[in-house]
């Protein structure tokens, strides 16, 4: 009966956890003013972002605390129309524009002051705590707690606990009546004494049939056989490879939130052999203005995967001497070592325009889901036996690939006009793969 109070602590805890979950989080809410930090988000990322961050200066100074600063009858001036402002020689405003370099913000007469009181509420939201029990440097895969996915996991758990809970007690009261019916209709329930003691031990009777020998013998030859076999057929198969890249890059947010196209980045998979990794050019393309992620998506990197992507955008800066603060290159750079995944051993040939070009075969085909990968693994074998498998099992498409229309169209009738297979254009031959 020992499990019944662990069964109990298992389900205080989880409970328990639960509920810390649930009053952690959510920043301070709108300021008393009536203003909506909320709406105040949204304009802010309408109008203000692409120059003004909360927490560090950008093409502009940070915002945060702003409203503490000016007066606000200024700050309403200013944000509508700070031109006018500085023109009309406001000595802060000129101050303010020469101190950073005389630039020109841009006026916007449409924000009403209720629209600018809900930007300054937002503004002055405070520097939400850096995830709390998030646990710098775990790697990928350290499945950090935290979040509305734990806390929907611990409510599943104490469910569970509550349901074992019930049948424990069931089962106990079961038995006792069961017992209290023998009892009462005179059937013995407990083993009678000089009984066991004639008993041979299991092994004895086990050691002297033979059959049974000669069976578990046989079964044990063929399961061992079976998993050295395996390990044996596994060697130079890195199925599911995942190292640890010089950056954490992940494809999850680049090719699956934000959508961008493989092949922006893995140019050349179209006309040549190799896919080839994306330069650093590539990702400063992007990366020259976007210096930090989004608030959700670094809260997310921290609760789900112990990761500081603001950090890992720093490596990229570092790696390409870019100078966020002065936005332009500055220091010396450093190429980044990729770590390569997918390697075929030099005896075979494989090209990817083959496949994704005349092939018309999805990348996430042989890749998997890539857009779903925080880190990228190898999903298929790469052996022989699985490049050969799709060979036999896919079908030639006959309409569209006209280069090869006549030839097809002549094989098909040698045929008896059955669909084509990979194989039967010659892809199961050796001198194909092999140099
Ligand atoms: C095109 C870029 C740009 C945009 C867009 C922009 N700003 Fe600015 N902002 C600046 C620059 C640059 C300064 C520094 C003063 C100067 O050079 O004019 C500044 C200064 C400010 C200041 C004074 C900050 C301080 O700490 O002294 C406030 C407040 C401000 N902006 C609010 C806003 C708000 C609110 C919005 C959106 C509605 C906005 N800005 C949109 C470029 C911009
Ligand atoms: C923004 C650029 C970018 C985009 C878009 C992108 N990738 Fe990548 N990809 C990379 C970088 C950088 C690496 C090397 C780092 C790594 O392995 O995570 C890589 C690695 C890979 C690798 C492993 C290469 C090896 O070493 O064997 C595969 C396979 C791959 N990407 C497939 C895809 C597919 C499929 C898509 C589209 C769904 C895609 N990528 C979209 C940048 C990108
Ligand atoms: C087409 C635009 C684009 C390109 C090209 C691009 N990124 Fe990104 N990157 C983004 C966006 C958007 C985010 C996420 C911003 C957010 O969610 O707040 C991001 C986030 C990141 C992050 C933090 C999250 C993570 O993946 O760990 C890193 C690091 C990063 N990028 C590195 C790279 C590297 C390295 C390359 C080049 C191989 C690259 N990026 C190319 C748009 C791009
Ligand atoms: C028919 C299966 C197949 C398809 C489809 C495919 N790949 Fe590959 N990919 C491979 C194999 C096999 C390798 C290993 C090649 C090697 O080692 O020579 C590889 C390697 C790579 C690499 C590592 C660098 C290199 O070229 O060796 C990248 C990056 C890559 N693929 C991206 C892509 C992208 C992006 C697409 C879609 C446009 C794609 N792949 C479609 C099978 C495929
Ligand atoms: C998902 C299915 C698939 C996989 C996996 C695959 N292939 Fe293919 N392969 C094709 C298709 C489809 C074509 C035909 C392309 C075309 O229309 O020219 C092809 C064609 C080829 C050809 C040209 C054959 C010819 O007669 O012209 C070679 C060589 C080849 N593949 C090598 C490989 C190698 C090596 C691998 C394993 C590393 C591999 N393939 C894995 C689908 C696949
Ligand atoms: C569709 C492409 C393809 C065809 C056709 C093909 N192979 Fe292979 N073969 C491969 C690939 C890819 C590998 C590497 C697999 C690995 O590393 O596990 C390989 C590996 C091998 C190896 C093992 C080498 C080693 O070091 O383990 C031998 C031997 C071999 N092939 C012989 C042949 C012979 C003989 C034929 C013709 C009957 C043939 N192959 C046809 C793709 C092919």
């Amino acid at each position: 009966m020992a499990i019944c109070p662990s069964l109990a602590i298992v389900l205080f805890s989880t409970t328990a956890m639960a509920q810390d979950d649930a009053s952690a989080g959510e920043p301070a809410a709108a300021q008393a003013s009536g203003a909506d930090a909320a709406k105040g988000k949204e304009l802010f990322n309408a109008n203000c972002a692409a120059c003004h961050k909360l927490y560090k200066k950008a093409v502009g100074p940070a915002l945060n605390g702003v409203s503490e600063k000016y007066d606000r009858e200024w700050l309403y001036k200013w944000i509508n129309n700070s031109a006018a402002l500085i023109a009309s020689g406001d000595p802060q405003a000129v101050a303010l524009y020469n101190e950073w370099g005389q630039q020109n913000m841009n006026a916007f007469p449409g924000l009403s002051t209720q629209d600018i009181d809900n930007i300054l509420a937002y503004t002055d939201t405070p520097k939400p705590e850096k995830a709390a029990g998030a646990v710098a440097g775990a790697q990928q895969g350290g499945a950090v707690t935290g979040g509305d996915n734990s806390m929907t996991n611990n409510i599943i758990l104490a469910a569970l606990a509550i349901v074992l809970l019930l049948l424990v007690v069931l089962l106990v009261v079961v038995n006792k009546t069961l017992k209290r019916f023998a009892e009462a209709n005179g059937i013995q329930t407990e083993i009678v004494d000089e009984e066991e003691l004639d008993r041979k031990p299991i092994w004895k009777a086990f050691v002297e049939n033979q059959f049974l020998v000669l069976v578990t013998s046989i079964v044990l030859l063929f399961a061992s056989l079976y998993f050295v076999y395996g390990a044996m057929m596994s060697v130079g198969v890195d199925q599911g490879y995942a190292p640890v890249q010089p950056i954490h890059y992940s494809h999850r947010i680049h090719a699956g939130t934000n959508q961008i196209d493989c092949k922006y980045c893995h140019s050349s998979a179209r006309e040549s052999k190799h896919s080839g990794i994306p330069s650093l050019n590539v990702c400063m393309n992007c990366h020259k203005s976007i210096a930090e992620v989004s608030e959700e998506t670094y809260q997310e990197g921290m609760n789900e995967y112990g990761i500081d992507y603001n950090k890992e955008i720093q490596k990229l800066y570092k790696a390409t001497g870019w100078n966020p603060d002065e936005m332009k290159y500055a220091g010396e750079g450093e190429p980044v070592r990729w770590v390569r995944i997918h390697n075929l051993p030099d005896l075979a040939y494989f090209n990817h325009a083959q496949h994704v070009t005349a092939g018309k075969i999805e990348c996430q085909t042989c890749h998997g889901p890539v857009e779903e990968m925080e880190v990228m693994y190898q999903y298929s074998p790469l052996t022989m036996g699985w490049c050969i498998n799709c060979h036999r099992e896919t079908n030639v498409d006959l309409k569209g690939n006209g280069y090869y229309e006549q030839i097809h169209k002549e094989l098909s009738e040698k045929r008896g006009g059955r669909q084509l297979t990979i194989a039967d254009l010659g892809g199961l031959e050796c001198g194909k793969c092999h140099y």
